[in-house]
């Protein structure tokens, strides 16, 4: 049974595995974060978050927001103008790839690699007049934290560093998938994964994904066949090349972040979320993904 003694146990099993992955430095803010991280936060409804270690410390969110920032698009765009833009595949490359962007004319295999997150952005852009104010919004207001914050450093630092996006972005501008300002939608992108959450945030925010898409607070984030929709695009391309593993191992529709956090469902019952640094050669956190793997295992949870 769920509580936080369990939790304290996954996190015990996990804690041999620190130093075996490697923090984030490519974006040289993020490589400032200590490595020996550890943290794990459950929601259910019934007791809300239960958490042990290091769940209440805010990290950066880095690509978990591109769930925030899909969600946000599926409510401003209708299905067939959304997946004309965007596809519904697994990439089976790095997050940050360019090569089969080529090939497939500018249009990204899904929402959660770089490139696809950023026609999304683009999306925003087009029907938001001001989405990086937006975002941050509806994001705290899930998860029910008026003191969550974009960081300011780490966007610079990834706005610094932005060749390999900045380079998507103009690939999928040449093929016309992108509208906008190439500049203008790197700066709300950046601005929108540099956004600091903890575990609880994380795991009260995304509640809606385990709920049918309703809220902690009882408004509607999603539809139910959009929920579904989300689970599965997760479930399927949520920790890019690393996906197929984490079905494996955790059987959870999830979606990582360099930042070290991982939030996954288990739909009809919980969210959670786990952060521990340090990643692996797909760029998702190495004790992360053993917690989620522990859990799913202590508590009998596979949606497979
Ligand atoms: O654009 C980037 O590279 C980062 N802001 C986000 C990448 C990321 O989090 C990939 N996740 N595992």
């Amino acid at each position: 049974m769920l509580s936080q003694r369990l939790l304290e146990e996954v996190i015990a099993d996990a804690a041999p595995l620190l130093g075996g992955g490697k923090v984030a430095d490519y974006i040289p803010e993020l490589a400032k974060v200590p490595s020996q991280k550890l943290g794990i936060a459950v929601c259910t409804a019934a007791a809300g978050v239960v958490g042990a270690g290091d769940y209440e410390e805010p990290f950066s969110i880095q690509s978990i927001s591109k769930v925030f920032a899909l969600v946000q698009a599926m409510g401003l765009y209708d299905e067939k103008e959304l997946w004309s833009r965007v596809g519904k595949e697994p990439s089976g490359n790095p997050f940050n790839s360019l090569v089969q962007l080529e090939f497939e004319k500018g249009m990204p295999r899904n929402p959660f690699i770089n490139a696809g997150a950023l026609v999304i952005s683009d999306m925003l852009q087009s029907r938001l007049s001001a989405p990086r104010h937006t975002l941050l919004e509806l994001v705290r207001e899930l998860a029910g934290n008026p003191h969550i914050i974009s960081d300011k450093l780490v966007a610079a630092s990834e706005y610094q560093h932005s060749a390999r996006n900045a380079a998507i972005a103009y690939l999928m501008k040449s093929f016309g998938n992108f509208d906008n300002d190439v500049d203008e939608v790197l700066k709300t992108y950046f601005s929108t994964c540099a956004i600091r959450m903890s575990c609880a945030d994380l795991a009260r925010a995304l509640f809606f994904l385990c709920n049918k898409g309703g809220r902690l607070d009882q408004n509607n984030m999603l539809s139910e066949k959009q929920n579904r929709q989300v689970n599965a695009l997760l479930a399927t391309s949520g920790l890019y090349d690393g996906s197929g593993e984490f079905a494996y191992r955790v059987g959870m529709p999830g979606k990582s972040g360099v930042g070290g956090g991982i939030i996954a469902v288990v739909p009809g019952e919980m969210s959670i979320c786990v952060w521990s640094p340090e990643l692996d050669g797909s760029g998702n956190s190495v004790a992360g993904v053993a917690m989620l793997e522990q859990l799913a295992k202590r508590l009998g949870r596979s949606i497979f």
